[in-house]
This record gives structure tokens, C-alpha cells and sequence, in this order.
């Protein structure tokens, strides 16, 4: 079994990206975190990230993960298309974000993804995907 990992536009940038916001851990340790949670479960585990819209739709459909883990980053409140390959595919998701987006800008509030999501976890910094790693080896495990 596969968990797959999307994070999206600017996540290239954590570390040096609003720090204040995001902390100083930067994507590639969050990405060696959650596979190696992965890996001491047994599970295979993929990760992209990208900037372009289309590239995660088509690492979404491509995938043969059975649970995907996800932060949109801004196509959270923008991402019909987002939304519509998650649906088209019909895995099971969770749905991260660093900071908590119900206490910043009142567009950061609506997302596109959380009604159709396991589970949503927002504002706990990095641990959050930690925390959704643990969610969906659980849920795999289960099956
Ligand atoms: C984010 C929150 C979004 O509003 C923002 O556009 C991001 C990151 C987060 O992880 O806190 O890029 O998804």
C-alpha cells in the first residue's frame, strides 16, 4: 500500500518563506519525516510538489497510492480543478495546513477540499503532516 504526498504552490519555499508563518524546517525534511513514517510501516510513499496546477491533477490521476495526504497551499481556496481530480479518483484524504488559515485573511477560511476530506489539520506548524501520516497508516492498517 501507498500514501501519497502533494504540497503545493511555494511549499518549495518553506524555510526561507515567511518563517514567522511556516517556521524554518524546510520541505525536504518534512518530506524525509514523512517517509520515513511510511517506510517504518511498510508502506510505499510518493511525494510532489509543484507550482502548476496541472502537474498535481496529473500526479493525481497517475497515482496508485490508496490515501493521499495534501496541502493545496493556495489552490486550497482557489482549485476547482483540484478538487474535481481528487473526486475523480476517489482516494481518501487528508488535508494539511502549516498555519492555520481560520486565523489569517478571511479568504484563507473556505477550501475547496475540506467537506470531502477524512480529516483537516491546520495551524500545527510541520507536525501536521506528521500527524496525517499517523492518521493514514492507521486507516491503511484498518483495511
Ligand atoms: C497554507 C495556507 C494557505 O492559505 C497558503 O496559501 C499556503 C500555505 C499552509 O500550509 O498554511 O501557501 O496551505
Amino acid at each position: 500500500a501507498k500514501v501519497l504526498l502533494v504540497n503545493g504552490p511555494n511549499l518549495n519555499l518553506l524555510g526561507r518563506r515567511e518563517p514567522g508563518l511556516y517556521g524554518s524546517d524546510n520541505l525536504d525534511t518534512l518530506v524525509e519525516n514523512a517517509r520515513q513514517l511510511a517506510q517504518q510501516s511498510g508502506l510505499a510513499f510518493d511525494h510532489i510538489q509543484s507550482n502548476a496546477e496541472y502537474q498535481l491533477i496529473d500526479a493525481i490521476h497517475s497515482t496508485d497510492a490508496q490515501f493521499i495526504i495534501i496541502n493545496p497551499a493556495a489552490f486550497t481556496h482557489t482549485s476547482v480543478a483540484l478538487r474535481d481530480a481528487i473526486l475523480g479518483v476517489n482516494i481518501p484524504l487528508i488535508e494539511v495546513h502549516i498555519s492555520n488559515v481560520h486565523a489569517r485573511e478571511p479568504f484563507r477560511s473556505h477550501s475547496y477540499f475540506s467537506d470531502k476530506a477524512q480529516g483537516v489539520i491546520c495551524g500545527l506548524g510541520i507536525q501536521g503532516y506528521e500527524f496525517a501520516m499517523q492518521a493514514a497508516i492507521k486507516h491503511i492498517k484498518a483495511k
